[in-house]
């Protein structure tokens, strides 16, 4: 049986869904610059990276913007969705996350952010929980994007957990991916279709089974 002691939590789907802000930021962006988006459109950039979010939002229009057009289109949806981030509250906080912390806190469990977003303290702030963590692992600490294992591996070293004995709690398949890579245990959140690859899988954050995960049976 394996020994669990820290818990690495993504931010944006698994905390809080700021799925939604982000959608709105980058459809004001996509809009003024007549680029197509939708909401299903969205959907492709869970957990991707801002950078690699513009890319797949411009497509084939990518060739129309220099290096420094991308970084300001890139800055320009960041102060759309910094603008949205002031209307978080705790209120925002997903279903089952407080008792989860909770239960993890209580257990004597190490508790860590792994997540892509640059914003991850600002929002964290916001929902009034930012020093319940004892590592925050996010986008202005590591280069490599999910599904590189980075963002995780250096979390665990945060906290001085070896990587066999995380739980990393994710919503979006590159995190998965990047949970299972750097030999972590993965537990999803959402549907088969997406996290199915993941050791654990729940339709939410408030689902989770911390016994079931906790006593190991993979
Ligand atoms: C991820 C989100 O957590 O962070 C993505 O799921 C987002 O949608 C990415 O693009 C980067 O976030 P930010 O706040 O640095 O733009
Ligand atoms: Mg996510």
């Amino acid at each position: 049986m394996t020994e669990i002691n820290a818990f690495i939590l993504d931010l944006d789907g698994v905390v809080t869904d700021t799925a939604e802000y982000h959608f709105r930021a980058w459809k004001q962006l996509a809009d003024e610059e007549n680029v197509p988006f939708t909401r299903e459109d969205n959907e492709h950039l869970r957990g991707v990276s801002r950078r690699r979010s513009l890319e797949l939002l411009l497509g084939e229009h990518l060739e129309r913007y220099t290096e420094d057009h991308t970084a300001e289109l890139m800055a320009r949806k960041n102060g759309y969705y910094q603008e949205m981030l002031h209307h978080i509250t705790a209120a925002d906080l997903l279903p089952g996350v407080s008792e989860l912390l909770d239960d993890l806190k209580r257990r004597g469990l190490k508790i860590a952010i792994g997540s892509a977003s640059k914003n991850t303290t600002t929002v964290l702030t916001r929902l009034g929980i930012l020093d319940l963590f004892d590592g925050i692992a996010d986008g202005n600490v590591v280069t490599r994007a999910k599904p590189a294992p980075d963002v995780f591996i250096y979390a665990a070293g945060m906290v001085g957990i070896p990587v066999a004995q995380c739980v990393v709690v994710e919503d979006a398949e590159s995190g998965i991916e990047a949970a299972l890579i750097s030999g972590m245990i993965a537990v999803g959140i959402g549907p088969e279709t997406r996290v199915g690859k993941a050791h654990f899988r729940y339709d939410s954050t408030a689902d989770i089974n911390l016994e079931t995960i906790l006593d190991g049976k993979i």
